[in-house]
């Protein structure tokens, strides 16, 4: 029997009871803001999501995962819950949601919800009930309070950093009117961290998990997963003596990465496997890789982002090696190996690819060391090579495709969209740029709502404006554009993703040892043979049928910069 037919019997049917069904997704995020706009108020809405289901499924992808969509202020992107068991009154309904959850499942597509467990927002009813209550009480046990230090409590109780820029600690006024303790937020201080030691907040969210669960969610993606446990016996520990790593290898960081943690992600596991098939949950953690294992345990969450290939630079032996050394880790727990190279956070890679050579920090944003230009990737935008970051972008993604595992993409990737840097300040609204201003940029430009027509307002994304400003190239972009467009990035991923369908099999990969340095060659099972250049000249394509292309053949050979899929089988 072919791969082909007997992939071509696992269908959408199948999928929604197969209790693997993620192992080896392409998961599909969405940023709800700014996917679609149905009222015209500037901002996406469920509805809009609704009316792209067919546009999601023409794309061939198994699973959508949506970043938060509920009730919030926005004061970081919806990353600041006041309530995690309702809708954003501006983005729909939980009618909205039901709708659109049956109709991402009849069309065969699973629905994974963000879910935001370090932190609520301020203007969540529990730290409202915590502000209006005195020191002490059960509502202020529900967060992170503390005194502050000084003859009157008017420094921070200790020097943490928050993530975002600015002390990681925040001054209340008590009820009556006096100057009082300090809560602590890793984030913006319009997100106060939950406290997990208390029972309560750990209830209340596996109330949520059940909520959710009931109401068509497949699975779950876990922000700041490696936060939530902290370690906060007195006297405070000094950030010199705890340095600025997200963790530390024995789990001694005060806040990051803490082995305590997966004492709470045990007790998600069981509510997960209430449900058949089982919820699945990915860890957003930020671990030294050697600790990842924790989160992906079947035990515990059961996958984890590995943001490897994001940081790498588009580079055949550092892909090679993070790819490898991947495999080996997820296959070690059980999980499957995650792969991503754009989200709601991060420099979209056609831009970074397109910048001088990538740093570690290749994903941040900020000032240049004269402190005149912003930096997109570590570089200024003068230095951008927009066509060869696209073209390195579809190559590295159309690497992905094939990697066992999931595959988890940005919207907007699947048009090559790159960074918009043209946002004035007045425009911007990442709390990290608030917060670090003059100095961080922030994620705005990722951010931006999609082109879907080339022309119209705001490029076919809703009737009214955008909330974020749509450069004029955008248009240059639109979905409508590239389905009339041979060749185009759109084309691509749809092809892509429909071949990966059909030929992903066993989650094995073998290296072709045959191939020069700066060329990778794996194959998987089924014949199915994958070629990346990564080298500056083309070079011979190995024998076998062409199944798709990330950039048009150079004479039979593989140029630069170009990956392909090719079928072979062994007589
Ligand atoms: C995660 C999210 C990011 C958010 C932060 C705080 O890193 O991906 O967008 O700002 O958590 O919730």
């Amino acid at each position: 029997m072919s791969t082909t037919a007997t992939l071509a019997t696992l269908s959408d049917s199948d999928l929604a009871t197969d209790p693997n069904w993620w192992r080896q997704a392409s998961v599909y995020q969405i940023y709800p803001r700014s996917f679609s706009d149905s009222n015209g108020d500037g901002l996406g809405d469920i509805r809009g999501i609704t009316a792209k289901v067919p546009y999601l499924k023409q794309l061939g992808i198994d699973a959508v995962w949506l970043s938060p969509f509920y009730p919030s202020a926005l004061a970081d992107g919806g990353y600041d819950v006041d309530d995690y068991r309702d809708v954003d009154p501006k983005l729909g309904t939980l009618e909205d949601f039901a709708e659109m959850s049956a109709a991402l499942h009849a069309a065969g597509i699973k629905l994974i919800a963000d879910i935001v467990p370090n932190h609520s927002s301020n203007r969540h009813e529990w730290f409202q009930e915590a502000l209006a209550s005195p020191k002490g009480s059960a509502a202020r046990d529900r967060y992170i309070f503390r005194d502050g230090k000084g003859p009157d409590g008017e420094f921070p109780p200790s020097d943490w950093d928050s993530v975002f820029g600015g002390p990681a600690w925040e001054r209340i006024t008590e009820p009556d009117g006096s100057p009082g303790q300090w809560y602590m937020h890793i984030f913006a201080k319009e997100q106060p961290d939950l406290n997990w030691a208390n029972r309560e907040v750990r209830d209340d969210f596996l109330k949520t998990l059940r909520f959710w669960s009931d109401r068509g969610v497949d699975g779950f993606r876990v922000d700041v997963a490696h936060a939530l446990t902290k370690d906060l016996t007195e006297p405070l520990q000094s950030k010199l003596e705890i340095g600025t790593e997200d963790g530390t290898l024995d789990g001694s960081h005060p806040f990051w990465d803490r082995d305590e943690v997966h004492e709470i992600y045990a007790e998600w596991r069981e509510v997960f496997n209430e449900y058949n098939p089982p919820r699945t949950a990915v860890a957003e953690a930020w671990v030294h890789a050697s600790r990842r294992p924790r989160y992906a345990s079947p035990k515990g969450l059961g996958q984890a982002f590995n943001f490897d290939l994001l940081q790498a630079d588009f580079d055949a032996r550092e892909f090679r090696e993070i790819i490898t050394r991947n495999l080996l880790e997820a296959a070690a727990t059980g999980a499957s190996s995650t792969w991503v190279f754009s989200n709601h956070d991060v420099v979209r890679h056609a831009t970074r690819y397109g910048l001088p050579k990538a740093t570690p920090e290749a994903h941040k944003r900020g000032k240049g060391q004269d402190g005149k230009a912003w930096l997109l990737a570590g570089a200024p935008e003068e230095e951008l090579d927009r066509e060869l970051g696209l073209r390195r972008a579809r190559a590295a993604t159309l690497l992905m495709l094939a990697l066992p595992g999931s595959a988890y993409l940005y919207q907007g990737e699947e048009l090559g969209l790159q960074e918009v840097s043209e946002i004035r300040e007045s425009e911007r609204q990442d709390p990290s740029f608030f917060r670090n201003r003059g100095v961080e940029i922030g994620r705005d430009g990722c951010r931006v709502p999609l082109p879907w027509t080339a022309e119209g307002a705001s490029y076919g994304f809703g009737d009214g404006g955008a909330h974020l400003p749509q450069p004029r190239w955008f248009s240059d972009y639109a979905v409508g554009v590239q389905e009339e467009q041979e060749g185009s990035t759109l084309e691509l991923y749809r092809q892509a993703l429909r071949l990966r369908r059909e030929l992903q099999a066993a989650e094995e990969l073998t290296w072709h040892e045959n191939a020069k340095g700066e060329v990778l060659h794996f194959t998987r099972p089924g014949g199915w043979h994958v070629v990346t250049n990564f080298g500056e000249e083309s070079v011979e394509l190995p024998p076998g049928e062409l199944l798709v292309s990330s950039g048009p053949l150079e004479g039979g050979r593989l140029p630069a910069n170009t990956t392909v899929w090719l079928r072979w089988q062994a007589k």
